[in-house]
């Protein structure tokens, strides 16, 4: 059975380089920053170069909503996350890091 990860800050720098490492692995990568079209580039070269399931979530992680809302549209794609990369300027004991990891 496949595992998937969930890499937060998917649409460049490290996030991006992990997501791809993540698709190599065969992990099902969910791609969460603001950038909705740097994601679906992404997601489309993951797909073609790893033949994994990508989802993109394009979302505002300063927002207050945005873990829940992130929550909500793994759990309707039917998707559970076995690995969260959550981006290191996400600070990890903010509100946001601490919700997200304990999903
Ligand atoms: N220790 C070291 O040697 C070292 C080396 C390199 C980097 N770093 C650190 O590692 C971290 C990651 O670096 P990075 O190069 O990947 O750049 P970064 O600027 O920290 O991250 C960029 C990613 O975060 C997303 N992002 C930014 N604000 C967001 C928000 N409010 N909501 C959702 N997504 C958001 C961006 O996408 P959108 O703009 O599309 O939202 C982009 O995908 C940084 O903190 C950097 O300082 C450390």
């Amino acid at each position: 059975m496949s595992k998937t990860a969930l890499i937060t800050g998917a649409s460049g720098g490290i996030g991006y380089e992990l997501a791809l490492l993540f698709a190599r692995d065969g992990f099902d990568c969910i791609v969460v920053a603001r950038s909705q079209d740097k994601l679906r580039e992404l997601a489309t070269r993951i797909e073609r170069e790893h033949h994994v399931k990508t989802l993109v979530i394009g979302k505002d992680l300063s927002k207050p909503t945005a873990v829940d809302e992130i929550y909500e549209e793994t759990t309707a794609a039917g998707l559970a996350v076995d690995v969260l990369v959550s981006r290191p300027t996400c600070r990890s004991n903010s509100r946001c890091c601490r919700s997200m990891s304990s999903r």
